[in-house]
């Protein structure tokens, strides 16, 4: 092909629309990232924190645990945790469960260092301690170690947080999907450490909504008789472990050799009994914990003998559920929930005791 004057205009335009169509697009990215700005400024009580999802994270974060399991997984030890161990307890309140009154329920809140966004939907949302007036409810946001060392940098913003909430529990052990059974059994150590007293303790992730009143009054009860091996929540019965390794929830034979899991409650959110609690740590002291945390529990229950106690209704959702006030108003919680749903959910939510039939 030869050159000629055509072509090099052509050539030229074809320039010239390309340097305006980038300039465009970073003008455009600018001002995809302008709002930013304002909306930090808006939380000013808390405008630290939602820095910590905006520095880039590193892939092992940001990977989904599915792809991440299927990488990591390829060794049957992996499907093993580290316990008994003693993991530091690094950021804690001894104090929490002191008081006037014992508490009647616990929360204990799953939730990766990075999800600093979701605990402050959780604190003005379902996790509000005095939400539920006729009982002492407390709450602690359960946590390992940022799980990439790039991050370790950003544990001040943790400080900083606790020091405004005083609610974190931060454990010694990198925060993995691997690691779920750890961060469960090292809140269930610290209420054997420093909540003893607590009548329920409910162990929760935070990507769900809770209606607080309806567990408290449907499910939990204050003023039926104790329930010392008491615990409920969506149970999964004659579930078959997963045995190819691409699998989310993996189980290598070496690990289970049994062809079914004993029963168990779902790991989205669970409530048991303070009792209950010291039986199970005191039994997964003795046998080989495994990753899925809602299994291991599981496990556990069987050596106890104690069989999860059946909810009515289908009240724990843990399959997406589309909001609507009334139907969320007879429900204990409904999983998943970004933490953005969750604030606009809770305001509507709000206007349930005084227009939905009552529960
Ligand atoms: C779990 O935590 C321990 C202790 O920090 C760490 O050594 C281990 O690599 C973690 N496991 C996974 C699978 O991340
Ligand atoms: C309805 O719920 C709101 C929010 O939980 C609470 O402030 C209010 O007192 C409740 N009203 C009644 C009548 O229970």
């Amino acid at each position: 092909m030869r050159w000629s004057w055509g072509h090099l205009a052509l050539g030229v335009l074809l320039g010239i629309a390309c340097g305006v169509m980038l300039a465009l697009l970073l003008e455009a990215k600018r001002g995809a990232l302008k709002p930013l700005g304002p909306q930090l400024h808006l939380k000013s009580k808390s405008s630290l924190y939602p820095l910590i999802p905006l520095i880039p994270l590193a892939p092992d974060v940001l990977d989904n645990p599915k792809e991440r399991l299927s990488k990591q997984l390829l060794s049957p030890d992996m499907a093993v945790v580290k316990y008994p161990y003693s993991y530091p307890f690094l950021i804690n309140h001894l104090d929490k469960c002191q008081g006037d009154t014992a508490p009647f329920l616990l929360m204990l809140v799953m939730t990766q260092p990075q999800d600093s966004e979701a605990r402050e939907a959780i604190r003005t949302t379902w996790g509000d301690e005095a939400i539920v007036p006729s009982v002492t409810i407390r709450r602690l946001f359960v946590l390992g170690l940022f799980p990439s060392h790039l991050h370790r940098r950003l544990q001040y913003l943790l400080e900083e947080e606790d020091a405004e909430n005083q609610d974190l529990l931060q454990v010694g052990f990198l925060d993995t999907y691997n690691n779920l059974t750890l961060k469960t059994l090292m809140g269930l150590e610290w209420v054997a450490r420093h909540c003893q007293t607590a009548q329920y303790v409910l162990k929760v992730d935070g990507d769900v909504f809770l209606n607080p009143s309806f567990l408290v009054h449907r499910v939990l009860q204050p003023e039926g008789p104790p329930r010392p091996t008491f615990i409920t929540g969506y149970i999964y019965k004659n579930r078959m472990p997963m045995r190819k390794p691409h699998y989310k929830w993996y189980m290598p034979r070496k690990v289970f050799p049994a062809t079914i899991y004993p029963p168990y409650c779902a790991g989205a959110g669970y409530v048991m009994s303070g009792c209950l609690v010291m039986k199970i740590l005191a039994v997964a002291q003795k046998i080989k914990a495994i990753y899925l945390e809602d299994v291991f529990v599981g496990l556990c229950l069987k050596h106890l003998r104690v069989k999860p106690t059946p909810s009515p209704l289908d009240i724990f959702q843990f399959f997406g559920r589309e909001y609507e006030r009334c139907d969320f108003n007879q429900l204990a919680i409904v999983h998943p929930i970004k933490p953005v749903d969750l604030l606009w959910i809770w305001m509507d939510f709000q206007k349930a005791n005084t227009t939905c039939p009552p529960s």
